[in-house]
Formats: C-alpha cells, structure tokens, sequence
C-alpha cells in the first residue's frame, strides 16, 4: 500500500519551539489525515502543553513502531539527528526534518540511503523556514537559465543586525532576544558565525545546481565581526548591513557560492527585510529577478514549512535531484569581488592582496579600504578573519571586467 492511501501517523522527535508549533499547526489543520502517534523528547521532567502519554524518551518506541509511518524529526542535536534519520530512512519510514546541520554535513550520504530504501527525505524547513525555496528551486528552475540565488537565510542575524541599526541595541541584547523570541539555535555561535546560513546556503546549492559541497568548504562569515566603524560607513552612503548567502553562475558555467555579510542599498529586494524575515532573490535567465519574503524562523513559520512536507508526503513527493543527475557544476574561487574591509590601525592594512583599491579612509583608531580582490585571497582566512578586522561585500560585489591594475607605485604612495 502506497502512503499516499494511508493515514499518516507520526512518530515527533523534539517538543522544543517548532516540534511544539508543529503539534498545534496539525490540531488546526484535520483534512491532512495526519497524526501524531508518539512523541520523543530528552527533559520528561518539563511542563507540555499536550497529554502526558503521547511522550516517551525512548527513540527505539517510535523508530521500532510499524504503525510510525512517518518520522518528523525537530530536535536540535545533529548526532542524535543522524541516528534518527538515517535509521527510519533504513527502516523505509519518511522522513521529514528541519535539521541544516545534519543535512548539509550528510548530504551524500543521505541521498544514498534514499535511493536504497526508496524513502522519501523532505526538509523544506531546513532552509528560510516559511519560504517554499527548495521545493521552488527543485521544481521550478532549470539549472542552465539560474544565473544567481542570493539570500538572508538566517533570521537571527537579520534580527540582530535589525534591533542593533533600529533600536540601538547592542549586540549582547540583541542576541539576547533572539534567543527569547526562539530564532536562534541552542548554541547561537551557528548563527552569529554564519554557520547555519552556510549549511542553508550549501542544502541551496544541491537544489539549484546540483553541486554537493561540504559546508566547511564554503568561505563564510558571520555578524561577530562587525565593528562601529562598518556601521558609519554603512550610514554615510544610505546602506544597511546583511548577512548575504549567495550562489552565482560565472561565464564559464562554474559556480561562485559564499555567505558574507554585504551592504545592500535601496535598490535591493533584501534591503526591506529585517527583523527574522528571510529573502531571497532569484535570478534567471528569462524571468530576470523573482523575490521571495517571509519569515526565517520561529514556532509557527518554521512548522508551516514541516507541515507542507507532511502534507506532500499524502502524495508521495520525493526530490529527484534532478540537477545531481544531469546538470552537476562545480564551486570556483576564480571571480573577483568589490569589498570593504575595516583594520584597527592602518599598519594592518595588506593592500598587495588587493587587485585595485578605490577608496580609503582612517580615524584615529581604524582604517577602512574599499577595493577589488580576487576570491581565492579569502581561502587565507589569517588576513580578513583576524581580530579586529571586518570584510563586508560592496552591494553589486561581483566585479566583471578587471580595471586595470593600480600600480605597485601608486598604491605604495597611497599607503606612505
Ligand atoms: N536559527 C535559525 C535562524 C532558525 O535564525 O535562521 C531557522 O533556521
């Protein structure tokens, strides 16, 4: 009997903020046909609002039920994630997740099982919770005509970054909310290190590319950085400051892919989104840009995306992968990028990194310089991710045509 004729039980890891948001969302919605059959949780001891024998703590009761045909898996553990999932996937149960971590550190190995155990995998949560981007990007858009997909992923860090530009807060209160409103992970280093947009960004690129890569391998960056200095820039020329996850098609059909933070000006789709909303910007061939807005975290947002894929599996909806089929590219760190990068003091400045520098500026405490690189100088971290240092991407980063280069001797002179 295929699941699309069966009622949908479900065995819930995880009660926290969407595994709760999710039991709710399922009471409001009773045309899905779906259930909760059993929930496991780790701290028995805290206080549910559901009753009390839907609980266990025992992963076995749920992995082990032949009556759980579907595992929604919702905890924030990724080991723990992984013994869950790959073990109903063996076990041919569905399984639903929202889990970036595990997902973008296990891909390869995830597909496989899928493919051996014939077990639909869905995470459509996993990646700007509300918004519908992997489906979109899986369905939708033919590798050949994506030119670009360009994102705030993590809404944490737009919230911080938000309350910190809006309401002046610092960076400490900032974060603070964050975690009380439930956006960021248990260990917020994911989130303010970019990390997490880095495992979204790297779920993207399987999804919009076909291209499988490890997400340590990706240059990224987080909000950590970010001095007062970047923010008066950003004033003074009428920017705003995101954390920007971007994959984009280069002329010889190679893909660029990183997750820095970037200065957006008016112009831009993702310059309104603040607070925890995602966005993300899609670029194509024919359509020329497609916008997509909503919220990147929280209970009820998140759940939505889990239920869709609750829903889709009513259907039997599975990823095919299509691209990792037929179209597979590969990353490359041959582009050049207009950045901005702030030192304390200008002594620190290494301007031979640079291809051309167009603007400088220094206070008694901090010199920042405006120039064009070449990508693969951001492979030695020791430079731009060193204390006291910040790299932020120039809105309409990618440089196409090279100016010529500066002179050694003119840029000497300029650093005198
Ligand atoms: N911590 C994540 C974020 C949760 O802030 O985006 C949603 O993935």
């Amino acid at each position: 009997m295929s699941i699309q004729q069966k009622q949908l039980n479900i065995g819930l890891f995880g009660f926290g903020v969407v595994g709760s948001g999710l039991y709710k969302v399922l009471q409001q919605t009773p045309s899905l046909n779906a259930q909760i059959n059993k929930v496991c949780i780790k701290h028995p001891e805290k206080k549910r609002e559901a009753p009390g024998d839907l609980f266990t703590t025992n992963a076995e009761l749920l992995l082990q039920d032949e009556n759980i045909n579907v595992i929604v898996e919702l905890i924030d553990d990724a080991e723990a994630a992984y013994h869950i999932v790959t073990t109903a996937l063996k076990a041919g149960k569905a399984v639903v997740s929202a889990n970036k971590k595990l997902i973008a550190e296990h891909l390869p190995e995830l597909l496989a099982l899928q493919e051996k155990h014939n077990t639909p995998f869905l995470y459509e949560a996993a990646c700007c919770a509300s918004i519908p981007v992997v489906r979109n990007l899986e369905e939708y858009y033919d590798n050949d005509l994506l030119a670009g997909v360009t994102g705030i992923v993590n809404g944490s860090t737009n919230y911080i970054l938000t309350r910190i530009a809006e309401d002046k807060l610092d960076f400490q209160q900032a974060l603070l909310q964050a975690q009380i409103e439930g956006f960021a992970e248990s260990d917020p280093t994911l989130d303010i290190e970019g990390i997490d947009a880095v495992n979204k960004l790297s779920i993207l690129l399987a999804h919009a590319y076909g291209t499988i890569e490890h997400p340590s391998a990706i240059i990224h960056s987080g909000i950590t950085q970010l001095q007062e200095h970047d923010a008066i820039f950003a004033k003074e020329k009428g920017y705003k400051i995101k954390l920007v996850a971007q994959a984009r098609k280069q002329p010889n059909g190679d893909i660029a892919a990183f997750v820095l933070p970037q200065f957006v000006d008016q112009g831009c789709q993702l310059y309104g989104v603040g607070n925890e909303y995602n966005g993300v910007v899609i670029e194509s061939g024919f359509a020329d840009k497609q916008f997509f807005y909503g919220k990147g975290a929280g209970s009820f947002p998140t759940a939505s995306a889990v239920l869709s894929d609750v829903s889709a599996l009513r259907y039997d909806y599975r990823y095919e992968y299509k691209k990792l089929r037929t179209q597979k590219v590969k990353l490359t760190t041959d582009f050049y990028l207009r950045v901005y990068v702030s030192f304390e003091g200008l002594f620190h400045v290494p301007h031979e990194r640079f291809e051309r520098i167009e603007e400088w500026s220094s206070n008694d405490k901090r010199c920042s310089v405006v120039g064009i690189i070449h990508f693969s100088q951001l492979l030695d971290k020791g430079w731009w991710k060193k204390k006291n240092a910040s790299l932020i991407l120039l809105p309409d980063a990618f440089v196409d045509r090279l100016p010529e280069k500066v002179t050694k001797k003119e840029d000497e002179a300029v650093f005198a």
